[in-house]
């Protein structure tokens, strides 16, 4: 099928890729002139795990490519995916949708001939139906389709995920759209192991916004346990694990820290109980509002953990700080509680000496205040404590590191705010362990 991507950042230039690998012609459209001839070189502009093995395959043979023209998306394609950003707005009252409302408005009247457009961008109950009188509105020539299909990626994740869903959700109102995105999916529908959920375009509205404040109250709620844990002496790492076993509950996103960050669960979350306060859905807001508390909660529960593990408020220290990305497996800064941790050890007079393996461009550029050293090992030079902040493998699961860098540090003190280290090797190196929610390990003789 001939199709395009509109937007092609994080979510678009993944499925844009994707759509290529399952056999699809397909034309990106983004409006950042500099993204987009980084995409036509065959790779990506932002680090994503596998995205630039795909871009490397399909845009030289021409089966991908990118533009920043909507009219040549609009003379090449059938069907539509819009995939542009949908922010918070800067007073918090919900999505600012100008990128969506505008990449439509422009769309819509070059299109020819019948076509189906395919909304991916997550957005607010009742957006959908304010587009759909845009479309109509703009449509130059009838059958032009509006469908909402919401994307349910992970980032670190996103290749693997938009080839290998979960499940496809789709909010529709006639069989032609219905035609339309069965086609379009069907190399992945007839493998015959997933399902397509099809609904109306409220349905998909909230059970996008649904499910994505689901696993920050997930991530919120063993946060939340792992408080009751330090003032307890309990682990709770061992209580998630009993708790998991129960099928009900599970153990996927249990692992407590840090808190949920990036360019999705804090926005979705906010902007949902935002949502759900304006039409009265008080135990909703109230309950989300308390995710939001929690979440919040954590960087206090981080500094808390780094001023004890030194024995001293944190002015005038140093700290070999590693992660700068939100989660391990993106360059992606965006709500970064990693970043934001690294910011408030700065103003409380820390000089903190950041590394991230992939997202240390971004970093530098959004925080240049910061300290960044090349290395891993670099960044614990003459450092009084080591915090992990993302859970990069490099920092978790690599045995030499801790080896390497008991050499370097003033004190062998090891913070881990994401609570994904093997703690083995850094205590038989010598190593205290502080993990939040867990009792202080000391080093084994
Ligand atoms: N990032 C994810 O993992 C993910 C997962 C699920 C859903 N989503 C949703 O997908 C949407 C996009 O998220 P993202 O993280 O990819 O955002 P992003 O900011 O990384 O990408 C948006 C891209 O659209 C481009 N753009 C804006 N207006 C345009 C226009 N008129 N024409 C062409 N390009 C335009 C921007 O330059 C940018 O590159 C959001 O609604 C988000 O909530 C994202």
């Amino acid at each position: 099928m001939r199709i395009s991507v509109i937007g092609c950042g994080h979510l678009g230039a993944s499925h844009a890729a994707a759509m290529a690998e399952l056999g699809h012609e397909v034309i990106g459209v983004e409006i950042d002139p500099d993204k987009c001839a980084v995409l036509n070189t065959g790779k990506s502009w932002f680090y994503e795990a596998g995205l630039d093995d795909l871009l490397a395959r399909h845009v030289p043979t021409g089966r991908l490519r990118f533009t920043t023209d909507p009219g040549a998306a609009a003379a090449f394609a059938d069907l539509h995916f819009i995939a542009t950003g949908t922010p918070l707005r800067e007073d918090g009252r919900g999505y600012d949708a100008t990128q969506v409302v505008s990449a439509i408005e422009t769309l819509v009247p070059l299109i020819d001939r019948p076509a189906t457009i395919v909304g991916k961008s997550t957005v607010t109950v009742g957006t959908v139906a304010t587009l759909q009188r845009i479309v109509t509105a703009n449509a130059k020539v009838a059958g032009v389709e509006l469908v909402w299909n919401p994307e349910f990626l992970r980032e670190g994740h996103a290749v693997q995920d938009s080839l290998f869903p979960d499940r496809i959700l789709v909010g529709l109102t006639t069989a032609a759209a219905r035609a339309a995105i069965e086609e379009v999916y069907a190399p992945i529908t007839a493998r015959g192991d997933i399902e397509m959920v099809v609904t109306d375009p409220q349905t998909a509205e909230v059970a996008k916004a649904a499910a994505n404040s689901y696993l920050a109250a997930k991530i919120s709620y063993i946060n939340a346990v792992a408080e009751v844990c330090d003032l307890t002496g309990a682990n709770v790492d061992d209580v998630a694990h009993v708790m998991g076993i129960d099928k009900r509950i599970g153990h996927a996103g249990m692992r407590p820290g840090l808190g949920y960050g990036g360019g999705c669960l804090p926005k979705d979350v906010a902007a949902f109980a935002y949502a759900a306060g304006e039409m009265g859905a008080a135990g909703a807001a109230g309950l989300l509002d308390s995710v939001q508390a929690v979440n919040r909660g954590r960087q206090y529960a981080a500094v808390a953990l780094i001023t004890q593990a030194l024995n001293s408020d944190v002015c005038g220290r140093t700290i070999a700080f590693l992660g700068g990305a939100f989660k391990a497996g993106t360059s992606d800064v965006r709500d970064s509680p990693a970043l934001r941790l690294a910011d408030r050890l700065h103003q409380l007079g820390a000089t903190v000496r950041l590394f991230d393996p992939e997202a240390q461009d971004n970093a530098r550029r959004t925080h240049p205040h910061l300290a960044f050293a090349d290395s891993a090992l670099d960044a614990t030079h003459e450092a009084d404590l080591v915090v992990i902040a993302t859970e990069w493998p490099a920092f978790t699961t690599d045995p030499k590191l801790p080896a390497d860098a008991a050499e370097h540090v003033t004190t062998r003190t090891v913070v881990d705010v994401r609570n994904a280290l093997d703690a083995g090797p850094w205590l038989a190196a010598g190593w205290t362990v502080h993990q939040l929610g867990r009792p202080t390990r000391t080093p084994t003789a």
